[in-house]
């Protein structure tokens, strides 16, 4: 770029075409120009990974497979959620989505060119089991054996996740995660799925987010977004008394407990799991020993219910005290299960939860709230804040000596449009893929066990009540003819992978 340009030239609007510059070539003229210079951090000292670390992509079965009536599969809570009218952005629903299901060899095809080693997909329970319990389907296991199988043959891991979201309508139908008995089937199918994937998956995920489908899905939460509220609903779209929704917490953890226990049983020897969780992170505003103190503190209290109680084994005073008479119900032997030993712990990070200074007073943090400004991706809920990369697995390192962690999602939407030259110039997500990288890499440089990153997502998807508006892949999907294209984003990551550094 010409040393002459000033921020003025910039200011005024002028645009890249005033400079000779088209706005946009294709992917290999790209990385070829992006591959001369080597990677730097602020020392100038190249921001490398560690070596080995994994990269990956992520997606999950009903976001991206479609075919929700063939071969046998049941329905899920999220296909009668779609289909209630006013749900889902646009009256969108999941019946095609990215027809995965059918076209899975294109999308192995797409990871291969990305350069990734790692798959994150999940497992659809209703294609395993159509009613939850009972009778497997052996042509829903088919499906993801073929998955598998092309994965190994093109030299990537697959790692199954075996719960995002999609409960069984048969047993929502009897409860759902109301139910103790949604916990021990979950575990039923997780310790089929062990006894029949471990022969070619190292590495299962439990469950997915649990904040997302219990509290989001069980009451629904409300944040204040561009200084208004919004409400943010998933199936099966309840709203519980505090009670049954600590209840319902209590449930899930138990299942992933269960599930671990399961597959412990059922799989080869030397398989690993652990689960696949959106830590709520608080970060400290300012950088001091106090304030980082605090944000320990503050963290591990908001995951209580979570991953507190299944790294420790325990529900934490304040959150039985704030519980009072709504506290959940459980044994000793409960907590015992819940708390069985883990391999690793995956994390899903997008934001902060919350910025935190230290306070004299009870609890021992202040939070601040986040100012009507602060910038914020396409996603209402997606306030921007990279550092939460370095801190989330700092501070699981720190609670809770972990010894292996995963990102095993993160990424943002942007409104990425296909130019009429057939390109997608995703600049923004550019930016925020370098930043959240380059506080991840902090954190490897410092010695957190971070085995590996996980890009959410590999292509455009069905992005729950916002339908098919808010794109978080990597590739451009044209849901009328479902043609994939990689946008600048994916030359990006290419690039990332290729020299496991920071670009
Ligand atoms: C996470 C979900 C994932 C996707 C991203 C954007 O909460 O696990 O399915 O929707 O957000």
């Amino acid at each position: 770029m010409s040393a002459n340009l000033t921020k003025r030239d910039f200011a005024k609007g002028a645009g890249a075409a005033a400079f000779g510059m088209t706005t946009g070539a294709p992917l290999a003229g790209r990385a070829q120009t992006s591959a001369e210079s080597q990677p730097k951090s602020v020392q100038g000292v190249a921001a490398t990974f560690p070596e080995g670390f994994s990269w990956g992509v992520a997606t999950s079965a009903f976001q991206i497979e479609g075919a929700v009536k063939e071969d046998g599969r049941g329905a899920s809570i999220w296909d009668t959620y779609a289909h209630t009218p006013g749900k889902i952005r646009n009256g969108d629903n999941a019946d095609v989505a990215n027809d995965h299901y059918h076209r899975y060899r294109d999308d192995v095809r797409l990871m291969q060119d990305l350069g990734v080693k790692n798959y994150r997909f999940s497992i659809a329970w209703p294609r395993i089991f159509p009613n939850g319990i009972g009778q497997p389907n052996p042509k829903g296991l088919d499906f993801y054996r073929r998955l598998v199988d092309a994965l190994l043959e093109a030299g990537i891991e697959p790692f199954p996740t075996l719960y995002h979201w999609d409960l069984p309508q048969a047993l929502q139908d009897k409860g759902g995660w109301q139910s103790r008995d949604t916990a021990k089937a979950f575990a039923d199918y997780a310790g089929y799925m062990a006894r029949q994937l471990s022969d070619r998956v190292k590495r299962f995920f439990t469950i997915n987010e649990f904040f997302s489908f219990v509290d989001i899905g069980h009451r629904g939460v409300e944040m204040m977004v561009d200084g208004k509220k919004v409400r943010i609903e998933h199936a099966p779209g309840v709203r519980l008394s505090n009670a049954k929704l600590n209840q319902v917490r209590h449930h899930a953890v138990l299942a992933h407990g269960l599930s671990v226990q399961a597959i412990r049983a059922n799989a080869k020897a030397g398989t690993k799991c652990g689960p696949a969780d959106n830590l709520s992170t608080a970060v400290p505003a300012i950088e001091t020993p106090e304030n980082i103190k605090a944000a320990e503190i503050a963290t591990r209290e908001m995951n209580a219910g979570y991953l507190t109680v299944i790294l420790e084994g325990k529900y934490t005073d304040a959150y039985l005290a704030a519980a009072g008479k709504g506290a959940p119900k459980f044994t000793e032997d409960d907590l015992k299960i819940i708390s069985s030993p883990v391999d690793f712990i995956g994390i899903n990070i997008y934001r902060p939860s919350v910025y935190v200074v230290a306070s004299e007073r009870a609890p021992g943090f202040r939070p601040i709230p986040f100012n009507k400004s602060h910038p914020r991706m396409l996603s209402l809920w997606h306030l921007l804040g990279p550092e939460v990369m370095y801190w989330a697995p700092r501070q699981i390192q720190s609670l809770w000596k972990t010894k292996e962690i995963y990102i095993t999602e993160n990424g943002c939407a942007a409104s990425d449009e296909l130019s009429t030259e057939g390109i997608v110039d995703d600049s923004d997500r550019i930016m925020f893929l370098r930043n959240h990288l380059a506080h991840l890499h902090r954190a490897t440089a410092e010695g957190v066990p971070v085995k590996g990153y996980f890009h959410w997502s590999l292509m455009d998807n069905f992005e729950w009540s916002d339908g098919f508006a808010n794109r978080f892949g990597l590739v451009y999907v044209d849901f009328k003819t479902q043609k994939r294209t990689p946008k600048l984003g994916a030359a990006y990551f290419r690039e990332a992978i290729a020299k496991n550094a920071v670009v």
